[in-house]
């Protein structure tokens, strides 16, 4: 079968490189792909974000039988509901299901309609209500932009002064454009005693019926060490996660993750595809931080790599709604991988840097590329702020961040900054 997965960064080269591996897959297409992903699938330069457009190109390339959306943005535009329409098998939900993600303020709103437990928060459309409330309120406040904004459009305010300089930048400045027209301003959740809260990211396969948790991953969502600094798309990532043991997985299931999806039924948006459920551990339990309609980026890139069974199959089942009728097997042991961005990033960014390494990757340590590109001359370059994916696999998580972090130094271009940090959090603690 021909396969086309949509979307350009680390996380669809980990997909292709998974499908890459089905019996079945003859040939994989991405679009639009990257320098990395060329090398297992032919890139098609056709605009994803223009549904009309992609319909177009399947319709024209009938050997293609099957699609995987791996973005939010075209999700949110509705690009599963065109290409069902036009008789096209996909992989990923329809625009009203990923409204889970793409608003925040409908994403609580679900949360506390059906009792599942999150942070408390208002919704505000409006500066000087959002300023008079977050004034009268506790420190640190989280201000959330409502809509999707790569991951950086959340911020965290220490006092009155920064989140009124938040909200300012979100709500008037519109530093998130149309994203930040309305603002959550969240209760700011903490571990115990104040420390921040152990996060968790549990990306789950359901068909609107059954659930299929994917191995734990923990995502270090700050630009620098200590998890200091702006939030990014996600500067590294690694899987297991000690402390989501057996117990507070069962009960995270029955009280967050079979909840949601049967939320999304009872409100007439059955979710079928992945459903990203970042969690937080804090005193009175799990609760959610934030939903994501889609594979995360980085989480993809250590839990893909642990999964034994055919990803082909696992979207088919989805897709024909028999989740409940396969078996999903995972390799004992962890994954690490850490995110080589772009001098600058999460902020200002220039691309086109030469990429060179100076060794190949050994033995269980994989290069997932995100931002790069190779130009007519066969040069590699950056093209993004988050521009490579260093993993590794090991038998723990020590042993792989090791051998990622040792590959690190045959990597080289121009402002390359990395977390040194990458899966020593509560790893320290046990
Ligand atoms: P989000 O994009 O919603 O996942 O938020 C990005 C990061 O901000 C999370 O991974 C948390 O570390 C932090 N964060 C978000 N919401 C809260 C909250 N209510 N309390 C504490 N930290 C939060
Ligand atoms: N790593 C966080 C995300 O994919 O949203």
């Amino acid at each position: 079968m021909n396969v086309l997965v949509i979307g350009n960064g680390g996380r669809e080269h980990a997909i292709v490189a998974a499908l890459a591996k089905s019996p079945r897959v003859d040939k994989l297409y991405c679009m639009k792909g990257n320098a990395g992903i060329a090398e297992l699938a032919e890139c098609v330069d056709v605009d994803y974000m223009d549904n009309a457009a992609v319909g177009d190109w399947l319709d024209s390339h009938t050997d293609v039988r099957y699609t995987v959306i791996a973005p939010d943005d075209p999700l949110a535009a509705g690009l599963a509901d065109e290409l069902e329409r036009r008789g096209h098998r996909v992989f990923g939900p329809i625009k009203k299901a990923a409204q889970i993600e793409a608003s925040k303020a409908f994403a609580k709103a679900l949360m506390k309609k059906y009792g599942i437990p999150t942070a408390a928060y208002e919704t505000f459309d409006d500066y000087e209500k959002a300023l008079a409330y977050v004034r009268a309120g506790k420190f640190p406040v989280v201000l959330k932009a409502d809509g999707l904004a790569l991951g950086k459009g959340v911020l965290i305010c220490e006092d009155a002064a920064a989140a009124e300089a938040g909200l300012r930048q979100i709500m008037l400045d519109k530093a998130f454009g149309a994203a930040g027209n309305k603002v959550v301003v969240e209760e700011f959740l903490t571990g115990k005693e104040f420390t921040p809260g152990e996060e968790v990211s549990v990306l789950t396969f359901t068909d609107g019926k059954t659930i299929v948790p994917m191995i734990p991953s923990c995502d270090h969502k700050r630009a620098l060490d200590g998890d200091k600094g702006l939030n990014t798309g996600g500067m590294g990532t690694f899987t297991p996660c000690p402390f989501y043991s057996e117990q507070v997985r069962d009960e995270t299931e029955d009280k967050i993750l079979l909840p949601t999806v049967s939320a999304m039924n009872a409100e007439g948006r059955p979710f079928k595809g992945v459903l990203y459920f970042g969690l937080m551990r804090t005193p009175e339990g799990m609760k959610v931080v934030e939903y994501n309609s889609r594979f995360g980026d980085p989480e993809t890139q250590v839990v893909l790599p642990m999964l034994k069974t055919d990803l082909l199959e696992i979207f088919e089942a989805v897709t024909d709604e028999r989740l409940a009728d396969i078996d999903i097997e995972w390799e004992e042991g962890a994954c690490v991988c850490v995110v080589l961005a772009s001098g600058g990033y999460p902020q200002k960014y220039e691309k086109g840097k030469e990429i060179t390494f100076d060794a190949p990757p050994g033995e269980d340590v994989f290069v997932y590329h995100a931002g790069t590109v190779r130009g007519a001359d066969g040069v590699l370059r950056t093209n993004g702020g988050r521009v490579l994916n260093i993993c590794a696999k090991g038998r723990t998580v020590e042993e792989a961040r090791q051998r990622a972090y040792d590959y690190i130094r045959h990597v080289h271009f121009e402002g390359m900054q990395f977390r040194k940090d990458i899966g020593i959090k509560y790893n320290a603690k046990g």
